[in-house]
């Protein structure tokens, strides 16, 4: 029996390699279901013989209600970009120089496609795979081993010699081309949304709660790195990429160029460049690596990127097509936006139906008219955009565009804003290029207000989508978002395609939602100009919801990181007495929000801060600003980056100071370092 169960996975395996890594299937798809039959019936019937390694388990296990989510022991950060030649030969002579190395010494680097998918990690013990999580923030991700177990090119058990005790896999998966047009051509047929791209239906179709929709999407995945590895050690990337290929892994090794010199990684980039489109899947670029791993680690990695890597992007894909109609929608802040509606274009292997026009300006500039053959260019994972306009002498064109003078969706007015503008020394209006529409009760303007509302940053709603928000709106149960804290049952069942499973997952997400932190809960608002990083400035700086209403104007703009237009925009914002009325109805609702003792939560005053310091100080030394600033639990670092909160300038900055502003890191002086110990 023992044996018949250990042939049949055997058999299964191997058919699942010919079929899905090599795409030449040696066995019919009635044998292979003969075959997982019997097996599946075996372990049924003989509990004991299951493995959490069989295939049988490739097929899918019962929905979830939510993903469980587990940290990575090693972050995964992400990749610094490179655009152009120049800036990957300016990526290697910084590695050169980070090693110390002379002018004539080259460094050997390892060059491998970028694959757009979704980023997942797993982990195998003993050569059993127990844990796949996504990339999440970097720090914590979603546990998806179900889903992960039914991809048939992830193997469930590693196999040859010196398999590590335990080991940490990274790689993306992605979705071949090809099955990414037929799920689309599927998806039509049935009348579903389509997948704008392949990542996105990678992506789709990874994080599914029920890992049975998984498991009929083909996915594939490449391995990349290794996060912590016990049991085993590596000496060079390439040779790693070859240890992770023997255990069973899938890892592109044909499509990696290992060991070579920066010319060569140049070929490469024009030679993978040229065949991008015929590629099986989608990559966005070339990955440069020293593949060195002692090098990697002398180089290091910022908070956010190795120093050892960088990501040779390619050029945007622009492609042709016919400009059948502009629609104008309506966003968040009432701003009209023209949306070129386009005749459907494979662009780079992604179907694009929509593009945006920017703004009335943009519309005028570019003269672009309905009926016109126009350029459309789509970067990575940008929105698809209308870059000009194709002349065809002798075709009569339509009429130019003009934007209507009521809003769209409620019929109000609508004005061009003026913008205020100092300059050095005169203080002027402008007139903006944005149109909005003036009615703040505007549907669409609640709608989307609303939709910011429960986002991801803000306050993370599980299934608050577009389609719920819609209706709610349109039924009247929510008016702003202060109302969703105060939904009933009976009007969530009351609502299209809702059952009292879904309901209760809604109020059950809405009751988990209802504690937040103060920088989301700031973000939530929807004020103008106030982003992520905005509002986390000002919730470390204040402290306190109270803090930041009652700012003072004068307040608000002396703080780093913080201007008169974001000054305006947050008294602005808090003035108005509907604004008033919804954060007042929040909190009675029962809103929490969790304010840390100043510095957006940790209790210390520089919780969560990095702070990098530059030239000479002069009421300390910089051992003792060292010392403070981590008393106060902030950390230093050596090296500005996005990441850094405030770069200090003392006396005779270095060229710290440059990269501070290259990065738009806000700069602060002694004294300003000063006030913030002492708060
Ligand atoms: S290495 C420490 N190699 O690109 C850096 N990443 O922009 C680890 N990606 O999150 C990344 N193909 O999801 C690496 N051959 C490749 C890759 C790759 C795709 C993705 C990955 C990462 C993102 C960074």
């Amino acid at each position: 029996m023992t044996e018949e169960v250990s042939r049949l996975r055997k058999d299964l395996e191997r058919a699942n390699l010919r079929y899905y890594a090599l795409d030449d299937p040696e066995i019919s798809d009635a044998e292979y279901d003969r075959m997982m039959v019997r097996l599946r019936d075996l372990e049924e019937q003989y509990p004991s013989l299951a493995a959490p390694d069989s295939p049988t388990r490739r097929v899918g296990a019962p929905p979830l209600p939510k993903f469980e989510t587990a940290p990575h022991a090693i972050p995964m950060l992400s990749l610094d970009n490179a655009m152009s030649e120049g800036e990957v030969r300016a990526f290697d002579q910084r590695v050169r120089k980070g090693l110390g190395l002379s002018p004539s010494q080259a460094v050997e680097y390892t060059a491998e496609p970028k694959m757009d998918g979704v980023a997942v990690e797993l982990v195998y013990e003993d050569g059993v795979l127990v844990l796949a999580t996504t990339r999440g923030d970097g720090f914590m991700g979603e546990v998806i081993t179900e889903n992960a177990r039914t991809i048939r090119r992830i193997p469930l058990s590693l196999k040859g010699e010196g398999v590590p005790r335990r080991l940490e896999v990274r790689g993306e998966v992605f979705l071949p081309r090809r099955h990414f047009a037929l799920i689309n051509e599927e998806r039509l047929a049935q009348g579903l949304p389509v997948f704008a791209n392949p990542r996105n239906a990678a992506a789709g179709s990874l994080r599914q709660l029920d890992s049975s929709i998984t498991a009929g999407r083909p996915l594939d995945m490449f391995c990349y790195g290794v996060g912590r590895a016990e049991g085993a050690s590596f000496k060079s990337h390439f040779g790693m990429l070859e240890d992770l290929d023997r255990w069973g892994l899938p890892v592109n090794l044909e499509g990696t160029r290992g060991r070579v010199g920066l010319d060569e990684v140049l070929g490469y980039y024009k030679e993978l460049l040229a065949g991008r489109n015929e590629s099986r899947f989608e990559m966005d670029g070339l990955v440069v690596k020293v593949d060195s791993l002692r090098l990697q680690d002398e180089l290091g990695a910022t908070s956010r990127s190795p120093r050892w890597a960088v990501a040779w992007k390619f050029p945007p894909n622009r492609e042709l097509t016919r400009l059948k109609d502009i629609q104008v929608s309506v966003g968040r802040t009432g701003v009209l936006t023209p949306v070129a509606i386009l005749e459907p274009v494979n662009i780079g292997g992604a179907m694009v139906s929509r593009a945006t026009l920017h703004n009335e300006d943009e519309v005028l500039r570019k003269d672009v008219r309905v009926g016109d053959l126009v350029w459309v260019e789509r970067a990575g994972d940008v929105i698809p955009e209308v870059v000009g306009v194709k002349e065809e002498p002798g075709r009569e064109r339509g009429p130019g565009f003009r934007m209507p003078d009521r809003c769209p969706v409620c019929g109000s007015e609508v004005e061009r804003g003026r913008k205020r503008e100092k300059l050095k020394t005169i203080e002027r209006f402008r007139e903006e290029s944005a149109t909005r529409c003036v009615n703040v009760h505007c549907p669409a303007q609640v709608k989307e207000t609303i939709h910011h509302f429960a986002s991801k940053g803000a306050f993370d709603m599980d299934g608050m989508g577009e389609k719920l928000v819609n209706q709610l709106v349109d039924k009247g149960y929510v008016k702003g978002y202060e109302d969703l804290f105060a939904l009933t049952r009976e009007q969530l069942l009351d609502l299209d395609l809702m059952g009292e499973k879904s309901a209760a997952n809604i109020l059950a997400a809405l009751e988990k939602s209802r504690r937040v932190s103060l920088p989301r809960f700031l973000y939530a608002l929807g004020i103008r100009n106030v982003g992520e990083h905005v509002a986390k400035l000002l919730a470390r700086h204040f402290g306190t919801l109270d803090g930041v209403r009652n700012a003072s104007r004068k307040e608000l703009e002396g703080l780093p990181g913080v201007g008169d237009t974001i000054a305006e925009s947050v008294k602005a914002f808090f003035h108005n007495p509907d604004n008033q009325r919804a954060v007042d109805g929040l909190l009675a609702r029962g809103v929490v929000i969790e304010e840390g003792k100043k510095a957006g939560g940790e209790g210390a005053p520089l919780s969560g801060m990095t702070f990098v310091l530059t030239g000479g100080l002069s009421s300390m030394s910089r051992t003792e600003a060292k010392d403070r600033i981590e008393a106060a639990g902030g950390r230093v670092s050596g090296s500005v980056s996005k990441k850094t909160s405030f770069v200090v300038a003392g006396s005779d900055p270095g060229s710290k100071l440059d990269r501070a502003r290259e990065l738009s890191v806000p700069v602060i002086g002694e004294e300003e370092l000063n006030r913030m110990l002492k708060d």
